[in-house]
């Protein structure tokens, strides 16, 4: 009774409060697939158990001091032991899919193909049995940022052998898992991976390597992505039928003004950000683009190194990584005002940031610097992406809205209704052609530098409980009815 009428108020807020941006309740395309997301570090815990390696996160977290509240993951949601309350929760959702990663440390402890580690793939085999019994597709992510430290003694991602290091590890898995997964993510957000190439970021694996290791990393982990897709279209796809993509991020960049010079700096900075991975695998002339070209040239000349720090693939390397996918994945979450280029002296003594750019104070904020409210800004984002990569079939593979965790969670109903809305509108209206969406997350989790500071969960979880309870907030029960009506709220 109780529960119902929250429900329904809830609903009813919720129509009030979006019917100005909805799509006035047109139903979805019936291929729209639905899902939640988590990833290995943040929710699993069981950092050191049954045979598991140590990653660039679990040896971060450990040493310098950078999370905020001074957490770990080493516990975090314990779904290494309650995972099945996860595909619980799924189950009450009602979701199509659920996007989990795979620890690489957990399958391959020493993060070579050489020693297995049988707990590790039972564990996997257990989840993703569980998901297929409860009819929810696994999607999973080879790769979620947590490299095993042995790799990284070798200089991680900096070191171009890690490409073949990551091919190996993606055998592994397509052998041992691609029976029942179909969805396969390569890697999830490069962009991030290359910024714990930068001492001044809170990030693992924090290595001081300033403008330099972030794009030797970049151009690592774009042939590392070619190669695990080149294997599987080589050696599995005729038998296993599955899809591969990368998970890219990107702010959607608006110009200031109208001025030409704002609209330039605007496509610099996602050059920059999405181009930089996007362009060599998505685009039909593949490789870096000039614009980006141009300006890392400038700034590696500018810092006084006579070599740019943007690397060139090969004549063999640009048709390999070319054409590359199956889907283009995309993480969503909020949107800046380009307006100029950093003076070249400035951009000079950053670490990768040319750009300046800043938010609107008429944005609504969230408990995170990162996170402005702008729904608009994935529409148009979508729109960017249709025009340059020929309509590539798009993942929406994460969107979601941080708070600090209670249960009435109106605002994060709000975030997910104006960001689906957009979406439909980019679908109906601009004929872009985006077939999923997902919410980050499923539960509660270890939010990486912040810990347990920002909060993204459709569950709530219990951190201070040794059980971790799992508790649905509001927005649990708004998303599960969109889905089950399968429009949005008039
Ligand atoms: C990006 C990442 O993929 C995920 O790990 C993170 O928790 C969310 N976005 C929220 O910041």
């Amino acid at each position: 009774g109780e529960r119902v009428g929250m429900k329904r108020r809830l609903w009813l807020f919720l129509s009030v409060a979006t019917t100005a941006s909805t799509v006035f309740g047109d139903p979805f395309p019936s291929s729209l697939k639905i899902g939640a997301a988590s990833s290995a570090y943040q929710v699993e815990g069981a950092w050191n158990d049954s045979g598991k390696g140590v990653s660039i996160w679990d040896t971060y977290v450990h040493g310098t001091p950078w999370v905020v509240d001074g957490s770990t993951g080493d516990v975090a949601a314990d779904s290494y032991r309650l995972y099945k309350q996860d595909v619980a929760a799924l189950k009450q959702l009602g979701v199509d899919f659920y996007r989990l990663s795979i620890s690489w440390s957990r399958v391959l402890p020493a993060g070579t193909s050489n020693i297995l580690n049988p707990a590790g793939i039972e564990y996997y085999n257990a989840v993703i049995n569980e998901l297929m019994d409860n009819d929810i597709e696994p999607v999973v992510t080879m790769y979620h940022w947590d490299l095993p430290q042995p790799l990284q003694d070798l200089g991680g991602w900096t070191n171009p052998v890690m490409a073949d290091f990551f091919e190996d590890y993606a055998r592994v898995l397509f052998s041992a898992f691609g029976d029942r997964v179909k969805w396969w993510i390569t890697i999830n957000e490069p962009y991030n991976v290359i910024l714990g190439y930068n001492a001044a970021r809170p990030f693992a694996p924090g290595v001081e390597a300033k403008g330099v290791g972030h794009y030797l990393a970049a151009h690592t982990l774009i042939r590392a992505h070619a190669k695990a897709y080149r294997l599987y279209e080589k050696k599995f796809k005729a038998d296993q039928e599955g899809r591969l993509g990368l998970s890219l991020c990107s702010h959607w960049f608006e110009p200031m003004t109208n001025s030409s010079a704002d609209v330039e700096v605007a496509e610099a900075s996602i050059q920059l950000v999405l181009g930089l991975f996007a362009h060599p695998v998505y685009s039909s002339e593949g490789d870096y683009t000039q614009m980006l070209r141009k300006i890392v040239d400038q700034v590696s000349a500018a810092q006084g190194f006579n070599r740019s720090h943007l690397r060139h693939f090969s004549p063999e390397e640009v048709s390999t990584i070319r054409g590359t996918f199956d889907f283009f994945g995309l993480n969503y979450y909020s949107t800046r005002l380009a307006n100029a280029l950093l003076p070249l002296d400035e951009a000079a003594k950053s670490e990768g940031d040319y750009v300046n750019l800043t938010v609107s104070a008429n944005w609504p904020t969230s408990v995170s610097e990162v996170v402005k409210v702008v729904p608009w800004g994935l529409r148009k984002l979508l729109a960017w992406i249709k025009d340059k990569y020929d309509n590539v079939p798009v993942f929406i593979t994460e969107n979601g809205f941080p708070d600090s965790g209670q249960l009435d969670d109106v605002r994060r109903s709000q975030y997910i209704v104006s960001h689906m809305s957009e979406m439909l509108k980019a679908i109906y209206q601009d004929g872009c052609n985006v077939f999923g969406y997902t919410v980050w997350s499923l539960i509660d989790n270890m939010e990486w530098s912040h810990g347990y500071t920002e909060k993204f969960g459709l569950y709530h979880v219990n951190f201070s409980d040794p059980n971790r309870q799992r508790t649905p907030k509001s927005s649990a029960r708004v998303f599960s009815e969109i889905i089950k009506r399968r429009r949005l709220p008039e």
